[in-house]
């Protein structure tokens, strides 16, 4: 094994420096603004055209132009006065002027300690054992994140085909980067800068310093690797949903986070470079009402309107509902749920009781209960407030009484579990355990630290003895695998839940997928390692809705090398209709808490990787279907026009656009609101046959939640000849004057072969 070893000047940066927002909400001040002109012509947009507007309000500065956009989507994001932002808004041209957003990425893991280190070490050995699945596909993957540690295993090209000839991109020479770190799996790679970055080499170049592009890219499209393992820990093959497929790199976040401008320009290089799938492990934190001012939105339209799936993360803001994040229409928004392999834990009191905890750390302070054990309440400091003190936050415990104690900490304010940690850690104690019931599920990290989680319901036992007893002792236990572990899966605590913001009247998320303690591939740069004597792991274990994008991303991607011309809406279709909502105890899904999960949580629900290759039928969102949303959504036609270059001659919003009318957009899930009054309402839906020709006939079946009549017609549908397309009508109506909240039911169309099922939701005002 040969390392090379090249140095950088150390320096070290909170993550919490980098939040700052440049040109944040508001939008009256100097910074980074996004001019966005709606799409690209054919032949695409000119750097010149962005000039000349940039320059007829620009006077004084060279240099202000940061990104030019010229490629299926037209536009520029430039350093702008308030002043200037307004001016430019108002050229006819331009759709939207707004300051360019700061995204973050979708992991629950805290980037708050994200240290950088002394060294870049790559690894030249090359990878030559791994073993492959497949000879490869022409299917083109493009990520958008932190970038790619190449030298993965993950990423061999052993035996893999050329390069697919319709690929147009590039991959760029950098610091740490050149073209022989780009294979026949790694086929491209790029890196945006910043508009706020300094002239900085490990934020410069494609490859991964975070480790979080690795994880996601392995996920998706990584091949198989035997022997797999996060220090020893869920051991076994590492693979990729779709291990034939290409990889392109498109890095887009750097410790500053992940600025709107340079996605957009990834958007408009992946459109040129002729991805089929686009993966987005990010979003931001607060949800967009305007489409116009979301990047992902934008981009996400422009690349659909190019024939690109785009899957998103849903966000990790749960489990409180309307925290959807990436719900546009023409998005894949995935929520995270949890997998059969947990975590345990546990914790050893008294003479030797046993109480279930989870979490990964790799502390061994011993089998018997022989340390001191304290609530963190019992040792609040005079002047701190109760409740901080249960929570073991900063500056409300006395030291003394922590030193050398395993701590008891509620979690019941949602803080950093890192924070809790080090604070417990800082005073000298040996051990902490969160009494916590809806994190449990998601094992959070602890490295070294002996900490785990328990639920309230055991918790009791533990206090019970505390109070029982003058000089409590405890243990905790090492980390150790449970497979098989039922019920699985399960909604994830922190995955985003609808309803959407943008509109009730479309159903977001759209599906779920693994997302929960998950094993891929991890950069192998040691800058946050503290003990540095300690390897670097070649994988990691990591959760979020992060982790489940590319999960979908992966099977989107062999879908489309199965089909390949089917277009975005049909891929997602196709996994959403075939999606699961039953565990592995055949009982029905259920969120964090135990309760029965509904779409909000899950959508259409979990994928089904067998399934969704074979949908039977599909329901094809059509551009019209998009451009009547953006009527429905408020815009009027001379907008649309700038926003959308295919819209067709004669194309006119209907005469009667409101919000209601989202729901009858041709997705593959149903949104209907304002039921009211006994009133009935109509929707339609269409659906196409792909299952090839022959005589078949779909009957229908509907699940209808009391307090709603739900009718279909016709209940038969017959198909004669691949590619037909078939309508029927949905009539809704509330049987209670007022329906109290959001109810949920799907309707199914069966033959033999194939079953064909599309959620709804439907409520009152
Ligand atoms: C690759 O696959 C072959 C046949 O399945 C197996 O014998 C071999 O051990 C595998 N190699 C590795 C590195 O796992
Ligand atoms: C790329 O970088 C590696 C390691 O730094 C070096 O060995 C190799 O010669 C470089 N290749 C090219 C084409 O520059
Ligand atoms: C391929 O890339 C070149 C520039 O690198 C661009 O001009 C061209 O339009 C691209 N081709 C397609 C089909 O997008
Ligand atoms: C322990 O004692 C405290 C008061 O001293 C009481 O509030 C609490 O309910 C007791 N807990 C249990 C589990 O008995
Ligand atoms: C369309 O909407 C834009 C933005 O709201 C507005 O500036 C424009 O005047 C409208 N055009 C027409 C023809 O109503
Ligand atoms: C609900 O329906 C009523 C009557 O059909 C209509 O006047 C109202 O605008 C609708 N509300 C919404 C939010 O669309
Ligand atoms: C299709 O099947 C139906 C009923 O089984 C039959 O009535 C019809 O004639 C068949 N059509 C064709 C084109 O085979």
């Amino acid at each position: 094994m040969r390392y090379s070893t090249l140095c950088y000047v150390l320096f070290l940066i909170l993550f919490d420096a980098f939040l700052v927002e440049s040109g944040a909400a508001g939008g009256e001040k100097d910074g980074v603004y996004i001019v966005y002109m709606g799409a690209a012509t054919e032949h695409g947009s000119s750097k010149n055209e962005h000039a000349q507007l940039l320059s007829s309000v620009l006077k004084r500065r060279k240099n202000a132009l940061v990104h030019s956009y010229e490629h299926g989507i037209s536009g520029f994001a430039a350093r702008l006065s308030a002043a200037e932002a307004k001016s430019i808004s108002k050229n006819p041209a331009v759709v939207s002027v707004f300051p360019d957003p700061v995204y973050q990425l979708h992991t629950t893991r805290s980037w708050d300690f994200l240290k950088y280190g002394t060294d870049v070490k790559i690894d030249l050995s090359p990878n030559s054992d791994s073993n492959l699945s497949s000879r490869g596909n022409d299917v083109i993957i493009g990520i958008l994140d932190t970038g790619i540690w190449p030298e993965s295993k993950s990423f061999s090209d052993k035996d893999m085909d050329p390069i697919p000839s319709s690929w147009n991109g590039t991959c760029v020479k950098a610091q740490y980067f050149n073209s022989s770190n780009c294979n026949r799996k790694i086929i491209g790679a790029r890196y945006y800068y910043a508009p706020d970055d300094d002239d900085d080499r490990l934020v410069d170049t494609p490859r991964d310093i975070n480790g979080h592009g690795t994880h996601v890219a392995s996920t998706a499209a990584g091949i198989m690797v035997p022997g797999a393992s996060y220090h020893g820990l869920a051991s076994g093959t590492a693979k990729g949903g779709s291990p034939g497929s290409r990889i392109a790199v498109y890095k887009v976040c750097t410790p500053y986070g992940c600025a709107g401008s340079s996605i957009l320009a990834a958007f408009s290089d992946a459109i040129k470079d002729g991805v089929d799938i686009l993966s987005l492990s990010l979003g931001y934190r607060s949800r967009f009402s305007d489409l116009k001012e979301d990047p992902i939105a934008i981009g996400a339209f422009h690349a659909v309107e190019n024939g690109i799936t785009v899957v998103c993360s849903a966000g990790n803001e749960g489990p409180s509902e309307k925290t959807v994040s990436n719900d546009a229409p023409w998005i894949l928004t995935v929520a995270a749920t949890t997998i059969d392999r947990r975590f345990k834990s546990n914790v050893v009191f008294d003479k030797n009781k046993v109480i279930k905890g989870e979490a990964i750390n790799f502390a061994n302070i011993g089998k018997s209960p022989v340390h001191p054990l304290i609530y963190a309440k019992s040792a609040k400091k005079a002047d701190a407030d109760e409740s901080d003190a249960r929570n073991c936050y900063p500056d409300s415990m006395d030291g003394k009484k922590i030193k050398g104690k395993i701590v008891i900490c509620d979690n019941d304010k949602d803080p950093n579990l890192y924070y809790t940690m080090s604070e417990v850690q800082n005073l000298g104690g040996i051990g902490a355990v969160l009494v916590d019931d809806t994190k449990r599920g998601d094992a959070s990290e602890f490295d070294d630290f002996p900490m785990t989680s328990i639920s309230s319901r055991d918790a009791v036992e533990i206090f019970a003895y505390l109070n029982s007893t003058k000089n409590p002792v405890a243990t905790i236990l090492p980390t150790t695998v449970v497979s098989q572990y039922k019920p699985a899966p399960t909604i994830a605590y922190f995955s985003s839940r609808g309803p959407s913001s943008i509109s009730r009247n479309i159903l977001k998320p759209d599906i779920a997928a693994p997302g929960s303690n998950i094993l891929a591939a991890w950069t192998a740069y040691n800058g946050e390692a503290t003990d540095k004597s300690k390897e670097i792991p070649k994988f990691k274990i990591m959760s979020g809705t992060s982790v489940a994008c590319p999960h979908v991303s992966g099977l989107a991607a062999e879908i489309k090398s199965l089909y390949p011309s089917w277009s975005p809406s049909a891929v997602k279709s196709a996994i959403m209709t075939t999606a699961s909502q039953i565990n592995n105890m055949k009982g029905p899904l259920t969120a964090e808490l135990g309760a029965i999960a509904t779409a909000y949580d899950y959508g259409a629900g979990e994928i089904s990787t067998n399934r969704a290759s074979q949908p039977g039928l599909v329901y094809e969102t059509t551009a019209i279907d998009y451009l009547n949303f953006l009527c429905y959504h408020g815009y009027n036609k001379s907008t649309i026009k700038v926003i959308s270059k295919k819209v067709p001659a004669g194309f006119a919003c209907p005469k009667e656009s409101k919000a209601d009318l989202i729901s009858n957009i041709n997705y593959p899930s149903i949104a209907v609101f304002n039921l009211t009054g006994k009133h009935s309402r109509s929707i339609t839906r269409t659906l196409t046959n792909v299952a090839g020709g022959g005589n078949t006939t779909y009957s229908v079946t509907i699940e209808a939640p009391t307090g709603l009549t739900v009718i279909v017609s016709p209940t038969r549908l017959q198909f004669t000849k691949n590619g037909q397309r078939l309508s029927y009508h949905i009539i809704f109506t509330p049987t209670v004057s007022s329906l109290q909240k959001d109810m949920f039911g799907s309707i199914t169309w069966t033959n033999k072969k194939f079953n064909v099922r599309a959620p709804f939701v439907a409520g009152g005002r």
